[in-house]
Formats: C-alpha cells, structure tokens, sequence
C-alpha cells in the first residue's frame, strides 16, 4: 500500500469509491433516501478531478487499486475522506490520515477539523479529534445528523 498525493489518472476511480462506500458502508448509519442525496446515481455530481487536485488529495494505492483517499484543505479542514468498500477497516484510513496529519504539521497549522458522518465519528476520535458539536445539514433535500471534530496538533 502506497500513500500518495492524488493524479489526474485518479479521478474516476475516486469518484465510484465515494459512491460505492457511501452506498454500501454508510448505509449502517442512514436511510436509503440520505445515501441517494449523499452519493447520486450521477458520480460526476462532483468535478473530481477539479476539486481533487485543488487541495492536498492523498490516496491509498494499493497496486493500482485506489484502496481510500483524504482530502486536506489549506485552513486544516479535512473534506472527502473514505476508505474503498472493500477495505475497510485495513488500516488504511489511518495510514491516509497520517499522512494528512504530517502535512497539516509541515503547513503550521495548529488545527484540523472535520464534519464526520456516524460512521466516522469512532475513526476519528481514535485518531485524536473531539468532537466539538453535533449538527443538523441539508445536502439535495436531505437532512443528516453528523459531528464537527477538531484536533489540535
Ligand atoms: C472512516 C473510515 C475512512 C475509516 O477508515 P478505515 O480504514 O476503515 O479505518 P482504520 O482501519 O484505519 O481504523 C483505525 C481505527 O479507528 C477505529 N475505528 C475505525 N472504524 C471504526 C468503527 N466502525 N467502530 C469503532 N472504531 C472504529 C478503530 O480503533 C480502528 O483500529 P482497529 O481496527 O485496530 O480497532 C472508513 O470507515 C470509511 O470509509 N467510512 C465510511 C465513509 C465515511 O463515513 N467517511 C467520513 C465522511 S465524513
């Protein structure tokens, strides 16, 4: 397995992870109307390739196979962050968050913070956030319930 930033070359890939983990994984923690809203049929709803390589996007290569990837942004917010259907709970998630982590560090930010979904909420407060509200958010007509966690570091 092999961290690295994100290429243009990952971008589809990235995108049918995103649905395919958000469809299969998140689905133990919301409704099937709140999945749909979250991930469309449509898996460009989202310019992957424009946002990707707009922020520091790492990805977990396992051979050619996008195994997760993590989204940093330069204020210390952390965006998308999902690890592949079929490799969760592998350890990849914390090998893409270190990796997040150290760059935040060589950036000087004295903070990352996150809005993680229920399914995330125990990943992240194993990888040392708190969370700092739970809150209400509309995404296409859907409401979800999720956490903003924050770090200091
Ligand atoms: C959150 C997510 C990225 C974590 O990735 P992962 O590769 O499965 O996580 P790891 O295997 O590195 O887990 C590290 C530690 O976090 C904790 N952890 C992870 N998932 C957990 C869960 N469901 N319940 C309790 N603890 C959990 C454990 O302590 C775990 O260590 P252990 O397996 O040795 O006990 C992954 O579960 C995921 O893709 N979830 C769905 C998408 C999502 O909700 N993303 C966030 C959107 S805000």
């Amino acid at each position: 397995m092999r961290i690295r930033l994100f290429e243009t070359q990952d971008a589809e890939q990235v995108a049918q992870l995103f649905h395919d983990t958000v469809r299969a994984v998140n689905i133990r923690d919301y409704s099937d109307s709140q999945v749909q809203a979250w991930a469309p049929d449509d898996i460009d709803f989202r310019n992957w390739l424009k946002v990707c390589s707009s922020r520091f996007t790492y990805v977990a290569d396992d051979d050619g196979v996008i195994a997760g990837f993590g989204e940093l942004e330069p204020n210390g917010h952390i965006d998308c962050f999902y690890c592949h259907k079929n490799y969760q709970r592998c350890g990849v998630g914390s090998q893409i968050y270190q990796a997040i982590e150290a760059k935040a560090r060589e950036l000087g930010l004295g903070r990352l913070f996150v809005e993680a979904s229920i399914t995330a909420k125990p990943f992240f407060q194993r990888m040392g956030f708190s969370v700092v509200k739970e809150q209400e958010v509309t995404r296409r007509g859907e409401t979800f319930i999720n956490y903003v966690m924050e770090k200091l570091l």
